[in-house]
């Protein structure tokens, strides 16, 4: 959590008392690495709504983390739990919802952002994921043989599914201020939103 770490995990829903700024929840998808949290975190307070983190809310109802649950139940188990939370949260109120990297390729997930959102695929290139994800131990699928290459495999078989997006941004080297504004800006003609600060 080292970028957004004086942003809450969760964040608590809009309690401004106005009309919700969002009609439908924004999903974000992409590989590990492509900064789905941290742009995440940045557009919810651009748009004065929630954010919540679907591996974060595995990780609470699991009462573990997530390298726990691999560990402990395998994968195949936490894929259960991950498409009961995303089922829940895409059936809850309007939020900006990071989904964990492999969420989407779940075709009952994929279907439920289909009925229920707008999915917005974050699109980074090897080099990116390789190096914003090193030296970080919390994702399983990255502790086991070479990560760059695993990247590469899950960028092949991935990206066709991701590119079922409704909307694909790049991200890379860029400011995270940037991304979040190029996906207002890709926003802006899909879904209603309401815009409460300039950052
Ligand atoms: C996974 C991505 C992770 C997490 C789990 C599996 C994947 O989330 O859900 O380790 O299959 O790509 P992030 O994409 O948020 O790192």
């Amino acid at each position: 959590m080292n970028e957004t770490a004086k942003i809450p995990e969760n964040d608590p829903p809009n309690e401004s008392g106005g009309p919700p700024a969002l009609t439908q929840t924004i999903v974000l998808v992409g590989l590990m690495g492509a900064g789905k949290s941290c742009i995440g975190r940045r557009l919810a307070q651009r748009l004065n709504v929630s954010f919540v983190d679907a591996d974060t809310e595995i990780e609470q109802a699991a009462g573990c983390s997530i390298a726990e649950i691999f560990e402990k139940y395998g994968e195949a188990a936490f894929r259960d739990g991950e498409r009961r939370v995303m089922s829940r949260l895409l059936e809850g109120p309007p939020t900006i919802l990071a989904a964990g990297g492999g969420a989407f390729m779940d075709a009952e997930t994929r279907q439920l952002i289909r009925q229920h959102a707008v999915s917005v695929w974050l699109r980074a290139d090897l080099d990116t994921l390789a190096s914003r994800t090193k030296g970080r131990g919390h994702r399983p699928l990255l502790n086991n043989g070479d990560p760059r290459e695993t990247l590469a495999k899950l960028i092949e078989v991935r990206y066709p599914v991701y590119a079922e997006a409704d909307i694909t941004v790049d991200t890379g080297v860029d400011n995270p201020n940037v991304t979040c504004a190029r996906v207002v800006e890709a926003l802006a003609g899909v879904v209603a939103i309401e815009e409460t600060s300039a950052s």
